[in-house]
């Protein structure tokens, strides 16, 4: 069977790489950082990752990978218990307030309504005072991002992926990188090289590539909300609670901790929490939760942490790309710039990458 080789060990890499093995490939994974790093160079481990779109319907692949994505994770969710714990993954219902005035199912922003369970638009009078003009809510699906790097990373070690640890040059020309990953095969040779460097796609070669600051602060909340749910308010910037936990799966019920966010700024690359910006996250959030949790909620702050979204002008890029090197004709499979849309988009994203593999293999 053919030999693919997939750089990057994100959630696009190794989802990439688990469905090219479920379909009988020989899958290799080159990658400077794995599941448990906390290099700012990584993106995947800093996400919220739920199922929470911001596509609008005219982004007709997006919404269509997204539609993907929910629709296999409820699936498991559904189905398999005990695979949907090993994953990390949980059915957790979502609260969306939103700055617009329209609460209208024909709304292109509500294009999903169909697609989620449970969707019910919230009445004015159920909002909070201060801010949201409208609202909905739906079940979702939340992601322990740590947890769910390393299920997919397990997983495809299980069924026989090859790990490979090495920093490839970024400011190389696109022919002199591939040239540069094919050298640390055995056989210095696979029929197809995947793309899923996330924000390593940029650095000097494709400009087309920034990254998308996010700064979050992980919490407990006393006395405890007396739901878990996540709750969303797309002011600027979005405003987010998710339930989060940071005790390991095996110690029991999750404490009550939570993820909240957010900040969502353009061309930063940052990587350290600023101060000023974590006030304005708590004061945003303490709004929100009133009418939720009373006004006595006390926030503890257990960590500021930061993100880089790979960003990138029109949207993410997946397609094939014939790339010369040393002569030779190399199959080049991009698959980058998700955003802040990684997991949401992963699933769908992933199976057209299968598709266009099997195509460039004609
Ligand atoms: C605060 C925040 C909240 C988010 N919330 C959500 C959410 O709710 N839902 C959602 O769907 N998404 C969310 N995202 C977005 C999501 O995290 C990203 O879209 C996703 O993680 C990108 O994954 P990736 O695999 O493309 O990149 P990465 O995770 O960055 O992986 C890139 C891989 O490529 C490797 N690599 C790069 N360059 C090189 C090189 N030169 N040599 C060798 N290896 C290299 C890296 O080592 C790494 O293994 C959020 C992001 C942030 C920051
Ligand atoms: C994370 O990755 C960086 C870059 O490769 C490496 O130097 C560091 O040792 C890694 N950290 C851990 C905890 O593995
Ligand atoms: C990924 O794509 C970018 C943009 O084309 C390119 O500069 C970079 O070299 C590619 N990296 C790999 C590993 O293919
Ligand atoms: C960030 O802002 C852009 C532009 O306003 C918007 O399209 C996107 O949905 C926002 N992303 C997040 C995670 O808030």
């Amino acid at each position: 069977m053919a030999h693919v080789l997939v750089i990057g060990a994100g959630v696009i890499g190794l989802q990439t790489a688990n469905d090219l093995l479920d379909n009988g490939y020989k899958v290799t994974v080159l990658a400077r950082h794995w599941p448990g790093n906390e290099s700012i160079e990584y993106t995947s481990p800093w996400a919220g990752a739920i199922w929470h779109t911001q596509a609008l319907p005219d982004q007709i692949e997006v919404c269509d990978w997204q539609r993907q994505s929910y629709k296999y994770w409820m699936d498991i969710l559904e189905n398999e218990a005990e695979e949907s714990e090993k994953m990390g993954i949980q059915r957790v219902p979502i609260v969306k307030y939103s700055v617009d005035e329209r609460n209208d199912p024909a709304s292109p922003r509500l294009w999903f309504c169909d697609l989620v369970q449970d969707f019910a638009l919230i009445p004015t009078s159920d909002l909070p005072p201060e801010g949201p003009k409208s609202g909905n809510s739906f079940t979702t699906v939340l992601i322990n991002p740590t947890r769910y790097l390393t299920y997919l990373l397990t997983r495809a070690k299980s069924l026989g992926a090859e790990m490979i640890t090495a920093t490839l040059p970024e400011s190389a020309s696109i022919s002199n990188t591939i040239s540069a990953a094919l050298s640390h095969l055995d056989r210095k040779n696979a029929e197809v090289v995947i793309n899923c460097t996330g924000l390593g796609a940029s650095k000097l070669c494709d400009e087309a590539v920034f990254p998308i600051r996010g700064q979050t602060l992980l919490v407990r909340i006393t006395p405890p909300p007396p739901t878990s749910r996540i709750t969303i308010w797309d002011s600027d910037p979005v405003t987010y609670i998710l339930p989060r936990r940071i005790t390991p799966f095996s110690a029991g019920p999750s404490d009550a901790t939570y993820f909240i966010g957010g900040t969502n700024d353009t061309g930063n690359w940052d990587p350290e929490p600023t101060p000023v910006i974590s006030q304005g996250i708590l004061e945003r959030v303490k709004k929100v939760m009133v009418g939720w949790t009373g006004e006595d909620a006390q926030i503890e702050v257990l960590r500021e942490q930061v993100g880089l979204r790979p960003g990138r002008k029109g949207g993410p890029r997946v397609e094939l790309e014939d790339v010369d090197v040393g002569g030779k004709k190399v199959k080049v499979l991009h698959q980058y710039g998700h955003a802040g849309a990684g997991y949401q988009n992963s699933i769908g994203s992933a199976r057209k990458a299968l598709r266009l593999v099997e195509q460039a293999l004609g």
